[in-house]
């Protein structure tokens, strides 16, 4: 069964189609990053209208590169999945537009996705292995989520950011200390040549909860730079980014603990980041848990990962999998039905 897929849920314009929610046919992704780069962030009216003008040109490219035409189109695609939210509202209406019309003309459903739930079935593209229930962590631009996959479809969410996500905070902090967006990969590179130990930032537990926040470390950093002048980037870093990286593994190996699950998988651009994929893995391995992560490319924005999660639900609801509602740029988990 074949689903292409649409994601354009904030600065990213991605197509892709997969075979049977497993192998990846095609995965084209738009990057916008030099239009928003010099505004150090995501300008929402930008995004949508960089959207709508590069749309087409990347349904085509993921449609060329999956080898289907226009004219096959219908006979060997089962459904469009494309993000339904959370998401910017200019963003994804221009993704569900190019879905919703790419189904009228050819007669294929449309299968809405929760773009937090691509991010959570990322791990199924590549991994065999990784069965629920399981433990899904979702670090990314704008979510730091732990959520217990029962089933395909069947959700128990345990917490999530109260202020900045993890992303968020990796993005502003490195705008604090100027380097350019995104952040995260920058902070990354630079962390690598620094001290983790040089500040000893306070570690958020957010104890008897499994909530996050990291608008506290950002502030910390602000006082830390303002303090010292002479610190290094790479130290600020280093030290900016164990908290953070200890904070979520600590969070996460707790929660894999206490509703002993020995399966755990991670998602969202800040999964892309080394340290934490280490530090996830050495942890795991400690304690005899099983951690699965995506390859960087779809642990970042794609459409791939709505493919995936399209496809399990599509398989589950069929073409009642659409309710044409709109988007819904706040959209939450939702069990299927
Ligand atoms: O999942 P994603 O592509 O988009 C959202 O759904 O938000 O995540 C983007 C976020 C950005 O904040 C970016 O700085 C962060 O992921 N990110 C990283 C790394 N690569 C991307 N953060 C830390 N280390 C990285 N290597
Ligand atoms: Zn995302």
């Amino acid at each position: 069964m074949l689903i292409f897929a649409i994601e354009t849920s904030c600065d990213d314009t991605a197509a892709s189609v997969v075979e049977n929610g497993k192998k990846i046919l095609s995965n084209v992704v738009s990057s916008q990053i030099d239009i928003h780069k010099q505004f150090s962030g995501v300008v929402p009216e930008l995004a949508s209208r960089a959207h709508a003008e590069n749309i087409n040109f990347v349904i085509a490219a993921a449609l060329k590169d999956a080898g289907i035409t226009f004219k096959t189109f219908k006979n060997k695609v089962s459904a469009i999945a494309y993000t339904r939210g959370p998401g910017l509202a200019g963003s994804l209406l221009a993704g569900q537009a190019a879905a919703h019309a790419l189904s009228a003309v050819t007669g294929v459903p449309a299968v809405d996705v929760n773009h937090i739930e691509g991010h959570m079935f990322a791990c199924l593209l590549e991994h065999r292995g990784l069965k629920p229930p399981f433990l899904a962590l979702t670090v990314s631009g704008g979510h730091t989520e732990l959520t217990i996959v029962k089933g395909l479809g069947n959700y128990r969410y345990l917490g999530g950011t109260r202020d900045d996500a993890a992303g968020e905070a990796f993005d502003k902090v490195a705008k604090l200390i100027g380097l350019p967006y995104p952040g995260g990969p920058e902070i990354d590179k630079l962390a690598k040549k620094g001290d983790p130990g040089k500040i000893p930032f306070t570690r958020p537990f957010m104890k008897g909860t499994w909530d996050f926040s990291f608008s506290g470390i950002k502030t910390a950093v602000v006082n830390e730079v303002r303090k010292n002048r002479k610190l290094k980037t790479a130290d600020i870093c280093a030290s900016f980014q164990e908290a953070v990286v200890e904070t979520i593994v600590k969070k996460t190996m707790d929660a894999a603990g206490r509703f002993k699950l020995s399966h755990i998988s991670a998602g969202g651009g800040v999964a892309a980041n080394s340290r934490l994929r280490s530090a996830l893995s050495t942890a795991a391995a400690k304690e005899e848990k099983k951690i699965f992560l995506p390859s960087p490319a779809l642990c970042t924005d794609n459409a791939a990962m709505i493919a995936c999660a399209g496809y399990y639900k599509f398989k589950k609801a069929g073409r009642s999998a659409n309710p044409f509602t709109g988007i819904e740029p706040a959209m939450e988990l939702r069990n299927w039905r």
